[in-house]
């Protein structure tokens, strides 16, 4: 043995404690010694032992109560207990094993059963702490490794939808001169989602799979697609042939989330009166997250600049433009859903300006040849700020001035007052 074992021996009189002690030393244990129940249940708390020998008449706390008390608690009932007891009525020991007595003894103790009995007992202890333990470790190790996965997992989903939307923006690119696009109408798409009340899994896929609502557009040839006047006809079949590229490109894949992209890359023209493409579906027969699909693209590209259009719609019209399709183009609970969150919508938005602002920003002070701190103390001055709260607040402007809304909002306010904003740089 490499430690020795403790003992905590639990007896009223002082004779039968020191006589215990003795002799349990003499056996080679560490012997720990309590004179009533209450004195022994601090003790096993403080310095659990590997076993108990308890006497049962004891005044206040017996000898019962402090086995029942032990074996309740999760740390201490393993503990073997063996009651040591003048008592050797059937009835007696009856009630001692109730209370959750491992073992007995008849006093006055037998020096040799005594030795036996405890030595027995302690390799039981040794073994369930043995098995204890490398449960725990057990344990220990399979949630360390649960853990290692989902973050795994995690990263791996990352990764995966990081590169679909990369390769969806370069898609994009050549059509409108930036990703905002997916970006915009995929978080519209989700907000529209959650109004619906689909489910939360649901609303976070939007945010992935919208992106890849026009995927297809990289099979239409530039002479179309960059066009900058009205398609004619034949331009126009070969165009609306964008859904069902987009469509093929996805197909075959067993994620939920990427079938989920192929029906709104195929779907997200259709109309709610049958007169959209490619199918010509009409109403419910269009699945629900093209109809999402739908609304959210349409909106984002009314408000933003496009080739074949003179000025982005303002935002009162893009709203007016909705209203009226309502059952035309759009399907009614989905335009319902759009106008309630139409908050959210509009700090989508206002969030994406704020962030070109403050790009436009940026570049112009990169034009200047200025640093981040100069750009710091001009916002202020922007803002009519005197010279004591421009200082002040230029080493808060410095440190936050690529995420904070309020530099945001300083640099639209900036942008209107001092500079022109340059959006070709
Ligand atoms: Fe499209």
């Amino acid at each position: 043995m490499d430690k020795k074992a403790k003992i905590l021996v639990v007896d009223d009189e002082d004779r039968n404690l020191r006589l215990m002690k003795l002799l349990l030393t003499s056996f080679g244990y560490d012997v720990l010694t309590a004179s009533n129940g209450g004195e022994a249940l601090e003790k096993v708390h403080d310095i659990p032992p590997d076993v108990i020998l308890l006497d049962i008449m004891m005044p206040q706390i017996d000898g019962l109560q402090v086995a029942r008390q032990l074996k309740r608690e999760e740390e201490t009932k393993i503990i073997p207990i063996v009651m040591v007891t003048a008592l050797n009525e059937v009835e007696d020991r009856v009630k001692a094993l109730e209370a959750g007595a491992d073992d007995f003894l008849s006093k006055p103790v037998d020096k040799i059963e005594l030795r036996a009995r405890v030595q027995s007992l302690v390799m039981v202890k040794a073994c369930n702490d043995h098995m204890r333990n490398y449960q725990k470790e057990l344990e220990a190790e399979v949630a360390k490794r649960t853990e290692q996965l989902r973050q795994a997992l995690k990263k791996l989903k990352e990764v995966s939808l990081e590169s679909i939307c990369h390769l969806c923006r370069a898609a994009e690119y050549r059509d409108e001169n930036t990703g905002d696009h997916i970006k915009r109408m995929s978080r519209y798409a989700s907000a529209v989602a959650r109004k619906m009340g689909l489910n939360k899994q649901t609303v976070e896929d939007f945010l992935y799979t919208a992106p890849m609502h026009d995927a297809g557009k990289i099979g239409i040839p530039d002479h179309i697609l960059l066009k900058s006047g009205k398609l004619n006809d034949k331009e126009w079949q070969i165009m609306k042939q964008h859904t069902i590229i987009g469509a093929q490109i996805l197909a075959g894949s067993g994620a939920k989330f990427i079938k989920l992209a192929q029906t709104i890359a195929l779907t997200h023209h259709e109309k709610w009166d049958g007169s959209g493409y490619p199918k010509g579906l009409k109403g419910p027969k269009i699945p629900l997250v093209g109809r999402i699909a739908a609304i959210a693209d349409v909106f984002d590209a009314l408000t933003s600049k496009r080739p074949y259009r003179m000025k982005p719609f303002s935002l009162e019209e893009a709203f007016n433009y909705i209203k009226k399709e309502r059952g035309r183009h759009f399907d009614p609970k989905v335009v319902d859903a759009f106008f309630a969150a139409k908050d959210e919508i509009l700090l989508i938005r206002e969030s994406d300006n704020d962030n070109n602002l403050l790009r436009d920003g940026l570049k112009i002070e990169k034009r200047k040849q200025c640093s981040a701190s100069h750009t710091s103390l001009h916002i202020p001055f922007a803002l009519n700020l005197s010279k004591g709260e421009r200082y002040r607040m230029a080493p808060f402007m410095v440190r936050h001035v690529h995420q904070e809304r309020i530099v945001k909002r300083c640099l639209m306010h900036y942008s209107n007052m001092s500079i022109k904003v340059d959006h070709k740089m």
